[in-house]
């Protein structure tokens, strides 16, 4: 699938006021720093339409950018930034929640996995809550890049494990670097299938 245009729409705090279309939605999420907006700048191919920044907790807010005028990318808080008071981190839970099980536009949840890191409890409770709410999800694994040409695909292969421990089936993989570009057909061709798919 070509990008012929990705424009910013609107950013807030509630469901309620997320655009009010019957477009289908492509959100992503992850930890905080595990690089959300970067990879959206990456498949959109325009670096600077979401804010990234190398300290943790950047974006805030549930971000609607429009796709070919035909599809949202929904850029989403990231979770358990520890740095974070109490409060504040459970409203931000609060707003994710809200957004991944009450919004019915929203077609496929994105969750993003630091492919550096072994499995991450917090991810996998996060994974675990999607699987008891009937989300459709898939994973994409960050920062590549950082990885060797054998450690990369071991971790995944050591994360699909960690997951047939608790599930029968696995989800859709991706295998992802915002700095190289990997993974980006890979997932865009995902999108536009089930956008084609949708259309029936
Ligand atoms: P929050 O909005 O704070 O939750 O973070 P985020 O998940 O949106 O992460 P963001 O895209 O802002 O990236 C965090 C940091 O990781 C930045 O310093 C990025 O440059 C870096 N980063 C993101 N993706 C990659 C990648 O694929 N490779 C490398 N090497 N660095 C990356
Ligand atoms: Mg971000």
């Amino acid at each position: 699938m070509k990008i012929k245009s990705a424009e910013f729409k609107i950013s807030n705090s509630e469901v309620s006021k997320c655009p009010d279309t019957r477009l289908p939605e492509y959100a992503f999420i992850g930890r905080s720093n595990v690089g959300k907006s970067s990879l959206i700048n990456m498949l959109t191919g325009m670096k600077g339409l979401a804010k990234t920044s190398a300290t943790p907790g950047k974006t805030m807010l549930i971000n609607h950018f429009l796709i070919n005028n035909e599809w949202y990318i929904v850029d989403l808080p990231g979770y358990g930034y520890a740095r974070r008071s109490k409060e504040s981190r459970e409203q931000l839970e609060r707003m994710i929640a809200g957004y991944v099980l009450q919004r019915e536009q929203m077609t496929n949840l994105f969750v993003l996995i630091d492919s550096r890191l072994k499995p991450q409890a917090i991810d996998l409770e996060f994974i675990e809550w999607l699987g008891e709410h009937g989300v459709p999800f898939s994973l994409v694994f960050t920062k590549m890049d950082k990885l060797g040409k054998n450690a990369g695909p071991l971790a995944v292969e050591a994360y699909k494990q960690e997951l047939l421990k608790t599930w029968e089936e696995l989800p859709p993989l991706f295998m992802t670097s915002s700095t190289d570009g990997r993974g980006r057909d890979d997932i865009l061709s995902y999108i536009d299938s089930i956008n084609q798919e949708l259309k029936g």
